[in-house]
């Protein structure tokens, strides 16, 4: 049961065309941009109007549909060809989150397996879409309520740290590290969270700080280098981040900065959760080394608004997520349950037999 009233909906299909929450203008601005092409589809995943692993794999689902409506043939060998290069644009936007890549497979197939007229696969497209998002909404709400059967248990209520945002505006709605927050707010078990600011592009100043005070959930925003403070000073009882790909063996990939933390959280004994659906796992990768660490353009780093940070003629590196290795994970919550992360793969290996 989560009934909340201030729910954040990022992608949302109106008027026949996909709505996204201009998430590059929060918290100044809470607008919207209409999307009905799949190019501007793929344009506004890269330049991050929609970001966060499950939300780019829904929005990526109903770009796909969206190509699928711009083919305008009745010959269907030529309309699956066709839809291969729409995926092809998609793929190409953002390499380390994975529901991308699972989203527009889940479109594929079902493109593939619709025996039919062309119009009956596209509307077959638009129903897969659909459901992409109306289950993700439903898991975001499952991780949220096995979060609260792994936090600490205790008479006090909790302060909880993420990093990034892994919330409503990253998923189709509710979120997944914030997900549990929330879910822990509801139960009145938390007290407040802190939220990194998350350098460069400061989704947890921006974002994560804006939907905890639409919810009225107390928030402290504290920078990317003060964590480690703040646990020696027994300010933090758990951290909770998502993740934007988990391997087999439970090393998980998320926003750069996510490691040092969870090395700092096991330097001072605090659990340490990564919240994910299962679509965030990919099974098909053995351990993190494996993961693609999307590497973004320097002007990140350089420059915040109008304010130029650094002097001339200096270097930049800008990878945009790290991987946690598994041993510094104390659980991974999916919508299932909560899982060691040496546990992910004996899961798996039950569903296949
Ligand atoms: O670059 P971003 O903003 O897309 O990165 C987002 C994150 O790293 C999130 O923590 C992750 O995608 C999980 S979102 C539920």
């Amino acid at each position: 049961m989560n009934s909340l009233t201030n729910q954040v909906y990022p992608v949302i299909w109106h008027n026949n065309a996909v709505s996204l929450i201009d998430q590059t203008r929060l918290p100044r601005e809470y607008t919207f941009v209409e999307i009905s092409r799949s190019d501007d589809m793929a344009q506004a995943i890269k330049t991050m109007i929609v970001r966060g692993a499950p939300a780019i794999g829904v929005a990526a689902a109903y770009g796909m549909y969206l190509g699928a409506r711009e083919i305008r043939t009745d010959d269907r060998d030529y309309f699956l060809q066709e839809l291969e290069k729409v995926a092809e644009k998609l793929r190409a936007t953002r390499p380390t989150a994975v529901n991308l890549f699972w989203a527009i497979s889940r479109i594929m197939k079902a493109a593939y397996e619709t025996i039919g007229t062309v119009e009956e696969i596209k509307n077959t497209l638009f129903q897969t879409a659909k459901t992409i998002n109306a289950e993700d909404l439903q898991t975001c709400y499952a991780i949220g309520d096995n979060g609260l059967k792994v936090l600490p248990a205790s008479p006090e209520k909790l302060t909880i740290l993420t990093h990034c945002n892994a919330g409503a505006l990253a998923t189709a709605g509710y979120g997944t590290a914030l997900g549990v927050v929330r879910s822990a707010w509801r139960e009145g078990r938390l007290s407040r969270v802190f939220a990194d600011e998350t350098r460069p592009r400061l989704q947890g100043a921006k974002l994560t700080a804006w939907e905890c005070v639409q919810e009225g959930i107390p928030v402290t925003v504290i920078t990317d280098s003060m964590g480690a403070h703040c646990m020696k000073q027994g300010l933090i009882d758990a951290v909770v981040v998502g993740a934007d790909r988990i391997a087999a063996n439970g090393d998980a990939a998320n926003k750069i900065g996510t490691y040092s933390l969870a090395l700092v959280a096991k330097a001072h004994n605090i659990p340490f959760f990564v919240a994910a659906p299962l679509s965030t796992v990919d099974f098909s990768i053995g351990d993190g080394s494996q993961i693609p660490i999307e590497e973004r353009n320097p002007m990140e780093i350089y420059q915040v608004g109008d304010t130029i940070l650094t002097p001339r003629g200096v270097e930049f590196y800008n990878p945009a997520f790290d991987v946690t290795p598994a041993e510094l994970i104390t659980a991974i919550i999916t919508e299932i349950d909560a899982f060691a992360p040496g546990e992910l793969r004996k899961y798996r290996e039950k569903q296949v037999v």
